[in-house]
């Protein structure tokens, strides 16, 4: 799964496989939770109901095989399962027509047997009578994150009912973890509700006068049946626990109509959540679903200038310099400097600082930004020295939104935002793409040109231009390339032209590198060994370090070989520490919040990467949706990643960026918490029950603090703050709310809600 990520639909919707709940005391399902049986081969033979699997190691479907002792590398494997499967199941059931093996995610690839003969491949039904082919691994996308539901009519001769049944699935994994791992695997006959598509669409809400409305679709897909019972839409304000809103809809959908559902309910600025559920008549699952309500914390943008963060900046002598002073307000706006050193001129309309400085030094330079409603100073610290990336790197990358479907067009586009938008006013500078630039490997095109310099494809007509338009616009620009032959994508990669390579991205003139290890995992003996990891990443630097700009070197080998111990001594700038992020809580948070043996190696220069953002509309593809996290889930996510002195690179859409995803990539207290200049990252002081509390020293002396809920309901929490070093009164600070909360003495209190955050800055009196 660390290849590639499947696309997702545009809309959510809300099937009814992965959202029933609760149950009838007539057996509607036979459970295929526990006594698989598991091989870490492959052969067709694996299928056949007599087969004799007595050999084989029991298996547990609810997390991967790498976890349970099998390889992450590419492979097969071959589950087995024998299940007797009663003809009560059809006699009680609503439908009678068709059987549904619910099999959860299969990471990558799949085919399903039944009794022998194949039923479902990557997600679909197969016709009778076909037969299995290798293809079925060398597709484009990976399906790790899909649920396999494969129906049979009940007519099918393959089922044997009330006999034991052989249920066999081949499973290739193509890289990363790999098998069967989302735990609820289940035989049982659909119901009416699998006809009912709730079109949620979450994130899309309006706001008018202070009051929320929410839309939502009820589908009936089914062409005979007409679908009854009734929706409950309750909504809560979690932290009072007010309900600001309940009623209940009877339904009665026709065959292939639809209805729409429309409701308001008081704005808060507080987390707030509607919960739905869907009820049908007895014996038949009800569906349950529950979304967020963004609301935004951080207070409208002030018209008056204000300088905002990174407030340091390094270069190194004699190397291109560009920096665009992030300054929010009404534009027009001049900008003047005192001190700038020499060799660096000011653009006064622009605010982007440029040139080159042939002596190295520290200069304290007094920017000031000025505009019709007043005007604001602050220092900028610019170190011309040895060092670059002085505070993590702030920017854009291609990945987490269109995947392997970036164009020049979208990196650009995505650059203008960062002006349009305000992005740039706050600090986010780097405009990167990742994967998908280069000539697919299997591709007829020559890779490279006669002379060895690599080709790009056609999406991406000319990268000297898009690398110089980005540049005018005082933003950096960011490419990335592999170690190996190819890029985790397939496409040509660095391997035997690293010095080249180097020359051309600097040719093109590239401010950051990403490094993705890919397909040089296949040249080595362990991917794990430190002494195999470290050539390839000290060639590049070499080749980095022998070019005419400052290239910002970013690691990305999935936390290998504990590369925080490692990193900054083959020129790292950052090192990613773990395995892909995708929008989902548990996802994110297994990565946020495990980032402590690191914590230790971060630091101006060289920071640990936990991954990109993933708030917006990503998609990894074409198709993109918005984020699955909550509003307080990303409230935890940008909380955690600054706190974490993390690279922050946003991996969404900026043409479709929403006034809650807007607001929350633009609080300059809380960027401040990532760009402090001391660049400690933060490590947990307090784990109670689901309670995690953060603390970050900062340059000015005082603390950030964190603290998270990681349990699933609203939890008041006391906190002692002699225990995270206290001693004295202190002055306490909402960084999201940009509010003083007051003076605080032996503990602090607040109310935080399921996988919330309450993110502060605590000042030391005297
Ligand atoms: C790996 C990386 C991702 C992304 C893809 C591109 O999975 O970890 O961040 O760069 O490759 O193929």
């Amino acid at each position: 799964m660390i290849y590639r990520i499947q696309i997702f639909a545009f809309i959510v919707t809300l099937s009814i496989i992965f959202l029933c709940l609760g149950q009838t005391g007539e057996k509607s399902l036979v459970e295929l939770k526990s006594d698989w049986k598991f091989i870490n081969k492959d052969n067709l033979e694996f299928a056949r109901p007599d087969y004799n699997d007595a050999n084989w190691k029991s298996i547990r479907v609810d997390k991967t095989w790498d976890k349970q002792g099998y390889s992450r590398n590419e492979g097969f494997g071959w589950y087995r399962i024998k299940v007797v499967i009663p003809s009560s199941l059809k006699e009680n059931a609503f439908l009678k027509d068709s059987l549904i093996f619910h099999l959860g995610k299969i990471d990558d690839f799949d085919q399903v047997f039944l009794n022998g003969f194949l039923i479902g491949e990557n997600c679909k039904n197969v016709h009778s009578g076909s037969k299995p082919s290798n293809a079925f691994k060398n597709l484009e996308n990976s399906y790790w994150n899909e649920e396999r539901n494969y129906s049979l009519s009940v007519n099918d001769p393959r089922i044997k009912w009330d006999q034991e049944n052989v249920l066999a699935i081949r499973v290739y994994n193509w890289g990363g973890p790999g098998g069967v791992y989302s735990g609820d695997l289940y035989i049982s006959m659909p119901d009416i509700s699998k006809y009912l598509e709730l079109e949620i669409k979450p994130g899309i809400f309006t706001t008018h006068k202070q009051m929320i409305n929410k839309k939502i679709l009820l589908k009936n897909k089914a062409s005979k049946y007409t679908i009854d019972g009734t929706l409950e839409v309750t909504v809560k304000n979690n932290i009072t626990g007010n309900k600001l809103f309940t009623k209940n809809y009877s339904l009665h959908i026709k065959p292939k109509k639809q209805m729409e559902i429309a409701f308001d309910f008081p704005e808060t600025k507080q987390s707030t959540t509607i919960k739905y559920e869907v009820n049908f008549d007895k014996g038949i699952r009800s569906i349950k679903y529950k979304e967020g309500v963004p609301y935004i914390l951080t207070p409208p943008k002030k018209p008056q200038p204000q300088i905002n963060y990174p407030r340091v900046y390094g270069e190194r002598v004699g190397k291109p310099f560009l920096f665009r002073i992030p300054a929010s307000g009404k534009r027009p706006m001049k900008f003047s400097a005192q001190g700038l050193p020499t060799g660096l001129t000011l653009d006064t309309e622009t605010g982007i600082i440029s040139g080159k400085v042939m002596q190295k030094g520290t200069y304290d330079v007094k920017i000031t930004a000025q505009n019709e409603l007043g005007k604001d100073q602050k220092t900028l610290r610019i170190v011309i020295g040895d060092q670059i990336a002085l505070t993590p790197p702030m920017g854009w990358n291609s990945w987490n939104v269109w995947g392997l479907s970036v164009t020049q067009d979208r990196v650009y586009a995505a650059a203008k935002a960062f002006v349009e938008k305000g992005l740039a006013d706050h600090g986010w500078s780097y405009v990167n793409i990742d994967d998908g630039w280069e000539i697919y490997g299997e591709s007829k095109e020559p890779k490279r040109k006669p002379n060895g310099e690599i080709r790009t494809n056609k999406k991406f007509p000319d990268m000297k231009k898009l690398g110089d338009d980005i540049h005018a616009l005082g933003l950096k620009f960011g490419i990335y390339s592999s170690p190996g032959p190819l890029t985790c994508g397939g496409y040509t990669a660095s391997y035997g032209h690293e010095f080249q390579d180097a020359q051309t991205f600097a040719k093109w003139g590239v401010d950051f590198l990403k490094y993705d290890l890919c397909s040089y995992r296949k040249m080595m003996k362990d991917m794990h060994s430190v002494d195999e990891l470290i050539p390839p990443y000290q060639k590049m630097n070499k080749a980095l370090q022998k070019v005419n700009r400052d290239i910002v070197y970013s690691l990305c080998e999935y936390g290998l070989g504990k590369v925080w111990e490692w990193g900054a001594k083959v020129g790292g700038n950052l090192w990613r520490t773990t395995g892909d992020i995708w929008d989902s809580w548990d996802r994110m948070a297994s990565i946020g919040f495990n980032q402590e043996q690191a914590a230790p190696y971060a630091g101006p220069g060289h920071w640990n990467d936990p991954d990109m953002l993933v708030v917006g509309w990503v998609g990894w593809g074409e198709n993109l949706h918005y984020t699955k996290l909550t509003p307080d889930e990303q409230y935890t996510h940008i909380s955690l990643w600054a706190l974490l002195s993390a690279p922050l690179l946003i991996g969404c859409d900026l043409q479709r960026l929403d006034d809650f995803t807007l607001n929350l990539l633009t609080n300059d207290e809380v960027l401040a918490i990532d760009q402090d200049p001391l660049g400690k990252q933060a490590i947990p002081v307090i784990k109670d029950g689901d309670i995690q509390v953060y603390k970050k020293e900062l340059a000015d002396g005082c603390i950030a603090m964190g603290i998270f809920n990681l349990g699933k309901s609203t939890t008041k929490y006391t906190l002692n703050l002699r225990k995270i070093g206290i001693e004295q009164k202190c002055k306490i600070r909402d960084l999201w709310r940009q509010q003083d909360l007051g003076i605080f003495g032996a503990t602090f209190t607040t109310i935080i809600p399921e996988h919330g955050v309450t993110l502060v800055k605590i000042f030391k009196t005297k």
